[in-house]
């Protein structure tokens, strides 16, 4: 039989109707069966703080940090606020990355895709997330870029994604599963 990565989904929204979260779930309909995409929730997550590490780790964080750690590979789907990183996302990044020396991220093939009902498709968090990437030791797909407008038009009433968006993120899944094994073969 032949390999299937585990995917570890991460959204940047907490927002029930959050098109980020409809985006992601879309991908993993999408995703080809070398992948299994799954959502991790951190809208639970503590803010990081040194202190409460150094005495009682809370359970949310250390839920995180395993299912981080049992995926094959990373992939994040983030709304821009105020042309960056939104906190809960960037919690969990900081959630996931301690305690020092013990990263959860470290080495895993991930990719960025950001998506806005505005014009610049949250190219600014984007960007931003993979700032931190770079410190993570995470290699991430530079190509194709993911940055998606208009996000109130992408999905009908019905809930289906519209016919316009759909090959773009079939491509963007399709060559996300090749980057994964080429960096999960390393
Ligand atoms: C605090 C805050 C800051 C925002 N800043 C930006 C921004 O810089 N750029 C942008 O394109 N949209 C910005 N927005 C609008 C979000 O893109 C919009 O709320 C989007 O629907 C959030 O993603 P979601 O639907 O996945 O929750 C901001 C929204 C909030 C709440």
């Amino acid at each position: 039989m032949s390999q299937v990565y585990s995917v570890a989904v991460v959204v940047g929204s907490l927002r029930k109707e959050s098109y980020n979260r409809k985006v992601a779930r879309a991908l993993s309909e999408l995703a080809p069966s070398s992948l299994a995409l799954k959502i991790i929730e951190i809208g639970d997550l503590p803010l990081y703080n040194e202190d409460v590490e150094a005495e009682a780790v809370p359970k949310a964080w250390e839920r995180f940090r395993k299912e981080i750690r049992d995926s094959d590979a990373v992939l994040f789907v983030t709304p821009e606020y105020n042309r960056s990183v939104p906190g809960c996302l960037k919690n969990a990044i900081d959630v996931g990355s301690r305690p020092y020396g013990q990263s959860a991220w470290s080495g895993k093939p991930t990719a960025v895709v950001s998506v806005s009902p505005g014009a610049i498709g949250g190219f600014g968090a984007n960007h931003a997330v993979r700032q931190s990437l770079v410190f993570l030791d995470m290699p991430c797909m530079q190509m194709p870029e993911a940055y998606i407008g208009g996000a109130a038009s992408l999905f009908e009433d019905s809930g289906k994604l519209n016919d316009n968006t759909r090959p773009f993120l079939q491509a963007f899944v399709d060559k996300f599963a090749s980057w994964v094994k080429l960096n999960r073969a390393v």
